[in-house]
C-alpha cells in the first residue's frame, strides 16, 4: 500500500533528532523512500552520514550545496514528496513556517510543496505551553498542517512535562495514516457529536462528565481527510476543531438535540461519540444557589435520548452509536443497538487504561445487530476513527450501490 510513497524527513535541532533515525527505519520497513532534509543544527545532534546510511539515500541540509544532478534542489523534494514529516519539530521551525520565513532548505522545501506537512513536536514544556507558539500552532492547523502531539515525561533539560517526542511507534502509525488517504468518502455527509454536554444547576454550576471531545474530534478529522462533508456537533472542549469541518457549538443536552435534528435529513452517516448527559437539573435557577447549613437535594429531570429519537426517524442514514461502559460492555452494548436501532455500536470500557475518557488512544469493540463482535487491540484514537468510518461506509454501500 505504501510502496514506492515518498517522505521527505525533515530534521530539526533537538535531543530527540537521534530518534528520527528509528522512525526512518520504520517507515522504510513498509516500502516508503525517505529523503533527509536537516537544518544546520540538527547536523550537531545526529551526522548526516548516520540517516544516509538508515534511509540509503542522499541527505540535503546546504541549499547551495552542488548537487551531483542539476536541479532546484527545493523545488524537486517539494514535488517528490507524497508527504513531509518533520520530527523533531522544534518551536523555531514551527515559528519560521507559521510566519512564511524560508530561509534555508527544509523551510524553503515545505513552502514550495503541495503536499501534507505534519510536525512531531519535541520541546521544553514552557516553549510548549508558551502562547507565542501555541498561536503558531493554531494558526497552521487551520491551514490544514498536521501535527503529532508531544507527550509528558521527564525532557533532556532535566524538567518534568509535557514536550518528549511522542513514541517512534505511533509517529509512525500516524504518518502511515496521514499517506494512506483515500477520499472514499467524498459526496457523503458525516455528522458526529462530541464532547461533554452541560446541563446548568444555576448561572455558575452545572453538571458534566469527563469526556474531553478527542474521540469525537478525530472521527471528524479522519472524515474530513477522507473526502466527507462534516458537520461537527461539539460539547464544550478545548480542541482545535480540523480545518474545513462545519462545526456547531452546544452547551446542553437539549441543545445538542435541536442541533442534530436539524441537521438530520440532510446527512449519510451519523457518529454519535459524545457523552450526553442523561439527567439535568430540574430547575435551572437564574441566581447563583446560596450557602446553607443543611443539605442542597437538587431534583434531575431525563434528557432527551437522541440516539433513541434517531434510531425511530432513521429513513437512509447509517446509524452509529458508542457505549462507554463500566461492567457487563458486551451485554449493554447489545440492548443499546436494539433499543436504539442502530447499524452497529463502538463500546469501550472506560475503566482500562488507554480507553475511553480523555486518553489519545482507545480500545473498542466494535458489534453489530445480529451479534458479530470486531475486537481492536490498543490505537490512537485517529485509527479507531478510520476503522470506524471504514465499517460505516461498507454499510452504507452495501445499502445503496449493491
Ligand atoms: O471525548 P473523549 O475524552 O475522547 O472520550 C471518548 C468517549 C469515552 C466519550 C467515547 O469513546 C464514548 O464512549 N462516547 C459515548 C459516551 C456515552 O454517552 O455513552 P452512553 O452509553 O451513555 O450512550 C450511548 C449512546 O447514546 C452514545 O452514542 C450517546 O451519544 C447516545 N446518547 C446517550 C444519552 C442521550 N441522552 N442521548 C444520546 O444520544
Amino acid at each position: 500500500m505504501y510502496q514506492g510513497k515518498c517522505v521527505i524527513l525533515g530534521v530539526t535541532g533537538g535531543i530527540a533528532a537521534y530518534k528520527a533515525l528509528d522512525v526512518a527505519s520504520g517507515l522504510r520497513k513498509k516500502g516508503i523512500i525517505i529523503e533527509t532534509v536537516m537544518t544546520e543544527n540538527a547536523t550537531k545532534f545526529v551526522t548526516p552520514l548516520t540517516f544516509r546510511s538508515i534511509t540509503n539515500n542522499p541527505v540535503s541540509v546546504d541549499t547551495f550545496a552542488e548537487p551531483k544532478i542539476w536541479d532546484i534542489q527545493h523545488i524537486s523534494l517539494a514535488n517528490k514528496a507524497d508527504l513531509i514529516l518533520v520530527c523533531p519539530a522544534t518551536a523555531n521551525i514551527v515559528g519560521k513556517v507559521a510566519n512564511g520565513i524560508a530561509d534555508d532548505l527544509l523551510t524553503t522545501t515545505i513552502m514550495a510543496t503541495k503536499a501534507q506537512v505534519v510536525f512531531a513536536l519535541a520541546m521544553n514544556t514552557n516553549m510548549y505551553e508558551n502562547p507565542i507558539f501555541q498561536s503558531n500552532v493554531e494558526k497552521l492547523r487551520k491551514l490544514g498542517y498536521g501535527f503529532i502531539e508531544p507527550v509528558e515525561g521527564i525532557l533532556a533539560c532535566g524538567a518534568s512535562g509535557k514536550g518528549r517526542l511522542a513514541p517512534v511507534e505511533q509517529i509512525i502509525a500516524e504518518t502511515l495514516i496521514y499517506l494512506h488517504r483515500p477520499k472514499d468518502l467524498t459526496n457523503k455527509r458525516v455528522l458526529i457529536t462530541a464532547g461533554a454536554t452541560r446541563e446548568a444547576i444555576d448561572p455558575v454550576r452545572y453538571i458534566t462528565n469527563h469526556s474531553t471531545g478527542k474521540m469525537g474530534y478525530a472521527l471528524a478529522e479522519m472524515a474530513k481527510r477522507r473526502g466527507a462533508d462534516v458537520i461537527l456537533i461539539s460539547g464544550p472542549t478545548n480542541l482545535v476543531p480540523p480545518p474545513g469541518v462545519t462545526v456547531v457549538k452546544i452547551k446542553s443536552a437539549r441543545e445538542m438535540a435541536e442541533e442534530v435534528f436539524r441537521y438530520f435529513d440532510q446527512v449519510d452517516i451519523v457518529i454519535k461519540s459524545a457523552a450526553v448527559a442523561d439527567y439535568r437539573p430540574a430547575v435551572a435557577v437564574s441566581h447563583k444557589i446560596k450557602k446553607k447549613d443543611e443539605d442542597l437535594i437538587i431534583e434531575l429531570s431525563r434528557n432527551p435520548d437522541i440516539l433513541y429519537e434517531l434510531g425511530k426517524r432513521k429513513d437512509k442514514q447509517v446509524l452509529v452509536g458508542f457505549a462507554a461502559e463500566t461492567d457487563n460492555l458486551l451485554a449493554n452494548a447489545q440492548e443499546k443497538i436494539k433499543k436504539k436501532n442502530l447499524d452497529f455500536i463502538v463500546a469501550n470500557d472506560v475503566l482500562v487504561p488507554g480507553a475511553g475518557f480523555g486518553y489519545d488512544t482507545n480500545i473498542v469493540k466494535m458489534i453489530t445487530p445480529d451479534g458479530s463482535i470486531e475486537e481492536y487491540p490498543l490505537m490512537s484514537k485517529e485509527e479507531v476513527a478510520n476503522k470506524v468510518l471504514d465499517k460505516a461506509l461498507k454499510i452504507y454501500n452495501s445499502r445503496y450501490l449493491e
